[in-house]
């Protein structure tokens, strides 16, 4: 065991770190307010190579491995969580999925640029319509049709909560082919956003990660080419829930990073802000508080290392992914709430930057499947 990062890991700590504070940070508060899409900073995450950080330099990606993810995920989820919430969806539940199951032309011509994040220069990602607003943690009750007719399917239904929901080129939309198999009748398919029939609803107006833009998705009568069904007939629900337990690795990443970054802020106050005639850093509360703070935090770091780990190994990681997302996420809403206790009266108004990482912090117990959903994966692996 070796608890060590790389040379090569470093960098990309570094780069990151560099990448949140010179590009993401200044605007950030700014973005919130006004739920400004950061389409700045993800066209500079694609330059970089981050929102393909896993895929094969064949099709336009960079080649890291799982860890270099973490790592990214966690440096600039510590400064702007929109942006990095944007990023983990085009990496674990878009371009993912496409490598491990997509056909060879898939690859060519929608995994390549969505790894790539650009297609003749503009910012091209990808989203995820598996939720539907009868099908949340239930996923399996999927209410959009998907009906087979000579070489195409024509799509039907309403999907919601989609992140990246109008800033996407590319949906992997779920439906249902044949309702009689129950899961086993599901599909999922590549629809081009600008495809006839595809509507983009409004945005919706957030507590938190306010940057990125979470939309209802229409389709009526949207007809998809045969050869943009990804895997075999039936196998949606496997994809959804095997893509999604990487995409619990990069939302635990992201909790991890809401809580390290709440937790830096907060030391660096206590160093700063006196009280009784010192810094508060003297006072045994602030030094306990840290310290729970470092533990929790350390403690949620290894969970997202050794899922990601297994994932690299080509292991199972259906649980580990579960059990750091559900530590992680509540980590980060602990965390962030203590970082607020800290700062007093300051922490509560948004120039000090917690209470918008509390209120981030808030949905990485929700999306990618709810604490409750990870607490049933995990138990189903225990008991089984
Ligand atoms: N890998 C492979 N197969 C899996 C699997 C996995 N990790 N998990 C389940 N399956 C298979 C099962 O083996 C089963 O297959 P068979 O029918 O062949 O036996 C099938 O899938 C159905 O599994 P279950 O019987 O376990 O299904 P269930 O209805 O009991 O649900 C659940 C299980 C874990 C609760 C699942 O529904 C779930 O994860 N729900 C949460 C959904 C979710 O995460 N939604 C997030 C939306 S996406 C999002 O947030 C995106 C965004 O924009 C940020």
């Amino acid at each position: 065991m070796d608890f060590k990062l790389s040379e090569e890991h470093l960098m990309i700590r570094q780069a990151a770190r560099d990448f949140a504070n010179n590009e993401c940070l200044s605007g950030v508060i700014e973005r919130d307010e006004h739920q400004k899409f950061p389409h700045e900073q993800v066209s500079k995450l694609a330059d970089l190579g981050f929102l393909g950080m896993m895929v094969s330099p064949e099709y336009g990606g960079a080649g890291l491995d799982t860890i270099s993810y973490v790592i990214a995920m966690e440096e600039i989820s510590k400064v702007d969580a929109s942006t990095s919430v944007c990023m983990s969806v085009n990496n674990s539940l878009v371009c993912f999925g496409l490598e491990a199951f997509g056909s060879e032309e898939q690859k060519i011509k929608y995994l390549t640029p969505l790894a790539q994040g650009k297609k003749n220069e503009e910012l091209y990602i990808g989203a995820f319509l598996l939720s539907e607003p009868e099908a949340g943690s239930d996923a399996t009750s999927q209410r959009t049709t998907a009906e087979e007719k000579d070489d195409h399917y024509i799509i039907n239904g309403v999907k919601n909560w989609i992140t990246n929901g109008s800033s996407a080129s590319v949906y992997l939309v779920f439906a249902q082919t044949h309702p009689e198999k129950g899961n086993r009748g599901i599909n999922v398919f590549i629809v081009e956003k600008n495809w006839p029939g595809v509507k983009v609803g409004a945005k919706e107006n957030k507590l938190g990660i306010r940057g990125s833009d979470t939309h209802s998705i229409s389709f009526t009568d949207v007809k998809v080419p045969k050869e943009n069904r990804v895997g075999g007939d039936g196998f949606g629900f496997k994809f959804a829930m095997m893509t999604l337990s990487g995409g619990r690795i990069g939302i635990a990443s992201q909790a991890l990073g809401l809580a390290s970054g709440a937790m830096e802020r907060s030391v660096a106050y206590s160093k700063e802000r006196k009280t009784f005639g010192t810094e508060i850093k003297n006072h045994q509360i602030i030094q306990f508080k840290l310290a729970d703070m470092a533990t929790r935090i350390e403690a949620a770091r290894l969970l997202c290392f050794r899922a990601a780990w297994q994932k690299d190994s080509n292991s199972d990681y259906t649980e580990s992914a579960a059990m750091a997302k559900v530590f992680s996420s509540e980590t980060a809403m602990w965390a962030t709430s203590e970082a607020i206790q800290i700062f007093g009266g300051y922490g509560y108004v948004k120039e000090y930057h917690v209470e918008r990482m509390m209120r981030d912090a808030k949905i990485t117990q929700i999306y990618e499947g709810t604490s409750e959903m990870q607490r049933i994966v995990i138990s189903r692996g225990i008991l089984k």
